[in-house]
């Protein structure tokens, strides 16, 4: 074999491993190898594309990580419209929906005692085609209006559980229907970092997926976890479609799709109600959020005896879980003060059953969300609760305002220390000024340092961090460390064995790690992620302790905003304090650099063409450094190119990027975007 057969060969091995841990990973749910050697696997790969541009193929996996940004999202005409479903809103009408199926089957010359159906969650995600051709994804399409929905193919590229490339024997043409969707772990995920940088939460997961998938920049879906089931078919050509639903999925199954693993064949209607029963009893635990169950008749010739009313199939039907939504009045609107200050409306209600559980609270988000609801105090509203996630006030009912319902008031002073209270004009959240001068503020950062996923003090709970805060023991973190048996078992309700607990607890809490401390300091903006990413690249906090904005710029997904709240925190006397109180209390962690995650970096994302003759590096040895900063080397000059970097006798490359109006730099500039200038 040549060199250039070899490298070609391993390009395509590594395209494969991947793709098999991918969908090992994605669509099984069962991963084959620990993260860190699917790390090394896909940087190999990526090293290997940055060298040989031309190895580069639409379904490596290295592409899914979003292409440029657009202007608007095309629209795309459905070759097969993408229809909705009827509803069943209760067991009586599913019965009455199984007896009309029969009754016009008996009709048209079929004989059916009982009828079989293929059953599957009604997953709570957004509806897309994905159109693949020859086996490769060509396009992907939201629903719209079922006849043009909108292309989202970039995006779609983007979700791992989205094969690029169908698994072998796929006819020509193959459209999957299915849903896209966003687990509950990775909504709250996605949630706390909103949370954290102050902006607005989803208030659930479908919003989520929808939100996420329905993006100019296909770089921000990437950074979304989505997923997809499987669960019809559009066109199909070249092919045969198998005789019954239930077939048709396990063969989308073969073919490498994710498919749900709680579809069923169920016979009759104690069948379909069965199943109802069985999967509204596993609802709550699964990972991602179901309104309902859907019935189709399994056979396929029995589909077409039945046909289609409107835009809906006569052989399906949606049986709706009771709706998580309800009535209820609002009595007040209430303050709530967080631990970066930010005030939340929150609404109390009278209470009312919800899904099975008791509401008397909900979020209003902001001042905003209240003025685009016209929500008012005395008002009757709709609220509804969407799983793990809070309780929401969805809307009012004007028909029912009272005329006593008075509007709310955001307070100009914190409703807890009295401080200002601000809103920066291009922002929806208003803050308290107070610091931690605001107990509420410092209760909230007590919990959060104390959290289990910073530093983890069993024992160290509201009620507790409530009586330490208005007793005046504990200001910041490190009193915690100063607690003594005396002082915790004289507080109310302390008996001296729980106080022992929180004391034993405390002193385990001193071993933990950089990321967790970092973390655990509450800085702005800084969640989880971002403290593993300062810990790894820092490997000490001296080292971070000593970094500028510039320097901070240089961590894999810092940006400005994060990077300027990170310098701020540090560069306040009182937090420095603190900080060194905590090592002198025994605080202490293994220090040293972590690895960094493959696609990460201050190019993440960004498509670069070298052209040219470089002062100072071969391409060569630029390509590297674009590919360690988390970019990719093109060959070819295309509008989905970043940046064209340009050395001496650059020729139709250059030409190219002028008349495309692609962003042409120097080596230096190039330097500088890498932050090694
Ligand atoms: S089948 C011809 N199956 O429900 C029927 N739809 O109202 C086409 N949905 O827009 C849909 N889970 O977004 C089907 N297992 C499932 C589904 C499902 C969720 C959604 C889908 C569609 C809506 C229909």
């Amino acid at each position: 074999m040549t060199v250039a057969a070899k490298v070609r060969a391993r390009a395509q091995a590594l395209r494969e491993e991947i793709a098999r841990h991918d969908y090992a990973y994605y669509v099984l749910d069962a991963p084959t190898v620990p993260d860190a050697q699917y790390d090394r696997l896909f940087r190999e790969l990526q090293e290997l594309e940055a060298r040989h541009p031309e190895l580069v193929t639409a379904d490596s996996p290295t592409q899914r990580v979003g292409g440029a940004p657009r202007a608007d999202l095309a629209e795309v005409r459905h070759a097969v419209p993408m229809l909705s479903l009827a509803n069943a809103l209760d067991e009586d009408e599913a019965v009455a929906f199984d007896a009309r199926v029969r009754d016009q089957l008996q009709r048209a010359g079929f004989a059916t005692a009982q009828v079989q159906y293929a059953c599957e969650p009604k997953f709570d995600g957004l509806a897309v085609s994905l159109r693949y051709e020859k086996g490769d994804l060509a396009l992907a399409a939201t629903r719209g209006d079922g006849v043009v929905g909108e292309d989202v193919t970039a995006n779609a590229r983007t979700i791992r559980a989205v094969p690029l490339r169908l698994k072998a024997d796929a006819p020509r043409v193959l459209e999957v229907r299915g849903e896209v969707l966003m687990f509950r772990r990775d909504l709250e995920r996605l949630n706390e970092r909103a949370r954290e940088a102050g902006e607005k939460e989803f208030a659930n997961p479908r919003n989520a997926a929808a939100g996420s998938l329905r993006q100019l920049d296909p770089r921000i879906t990437a950074r979304r976890r989505l997923h997809f089931f499987a669960y019809g078919l559009g066109e199909v050509a070249g092919g045969r479609e198998p005789a019954t639903h239930s077939a048709t999925l396990d063969w989308l199954e073969a073919l490498g799709l994710p498919v749900c693993e709680l579809r069923r064949v169920a016979t009759g209607v104690d069948g379909l109600l069965g199943y109802y029963r069985e999967i509204g009893g596993q609802r709550a635990r699964l990972p991602y959020e179901i309104d309902g169950v859907v019935y189709k008749v399994n056979e396929r010739r029995l589909q077409e005896a039945l046909g289609f009313v409107s835009r809906a199939p006569r052989f399906a039907v949606a049986h709706k879980f009771p709706a998580q939504e309800a009535l209820t009045e609002l009595l007040d609107i209430d303050v709530q003060v967080g631990r970066t200050g930010a005030l939340t409306p929150v609404a109390r209600l009278a209470p009312v059953q919800v899904g099975g559980v008791t509401v008397t609270n909900a979020t209003l988000h902001n001042e905003d969300e209240i003025r685009r609801k016209d929500v008012r105090i005395g008002d009757t509203v709709i609220v509804r609760r969407a799983g793990d996630v809070i309780p929401e006030v969805v809307a009012v009912v004007p028909e029912k305002r009272p005329a006593r319902a008075r509007l709310f008031q955001m307070p100009s002073r914190c409703p807890v220390c009295g401080s200002a209270v601000e809103r920066p004009t291009d922002e929806a959240v208003a803050r308290c000024t107070g610091g931690l001068v605001c107990a509420a503020q410092r209760k909230q950062a007590l919990l959060h340092f104390a959290g289990r996923r910073a530093l983890d003090i069993e024992g160290l709970g509201e009620k507790l961090v409530d009586q330490l805060v208005d007793a005046d023991l504990v200001r910041s973190p490190a009193d915690l460390f100063g607690l003594n048996l005396g002082t915790l078992a004289g507080l109310e309700r302390m008996a001296e064995k729980s106080a022992a607990n929180v004391l034993a607890a405390l002193d385990r809490s001193k071993s933990t790690t950089l990321a967790r401390f970092i973390y655990a300091l509450g800085i702005r903006h800084v969640g989880e992620t971002t403290a593993r990413d300062l810990a790894s690249h820092f490997g000490s906090l001296d080292a971070l302790l000593a970094a500028d904005e510039a320097q901070l710029l240089q961590v894999a997904d810092v940006g400005p905003v994060v990077a300027a709240s990170v310098a701020h925190f540090f560069a306040e006397r009182h937090n420095r304090k603190v900080i060194e109180q905590l090592r002198a209390a025994g605080v202490h962690w293994p220090e040293g650099r972590g690895k960094a995650a493959a696609p990460r970096g201050p190019l993440a994302g960004a498509t670069v063409v070298l052209t040219g003759t470089l002062p100072n590096m071969t391409r060569d040895q630029a390509g590297e450094r674009i590919v360690a900063a988390g970019g990719k080397v093109s060959g070819s000059v295309s509008r989905k190119t970043s940046f064209v970097v340009a050395g001496t006798d650059a020729g139709s490359k250059l030409d190219k990027a002028q008349s495309l109006g692609v962003r042409v730099i120097d080596e230096d500039e190039l330097l500088q975007l890498l932050g090694e200038h």
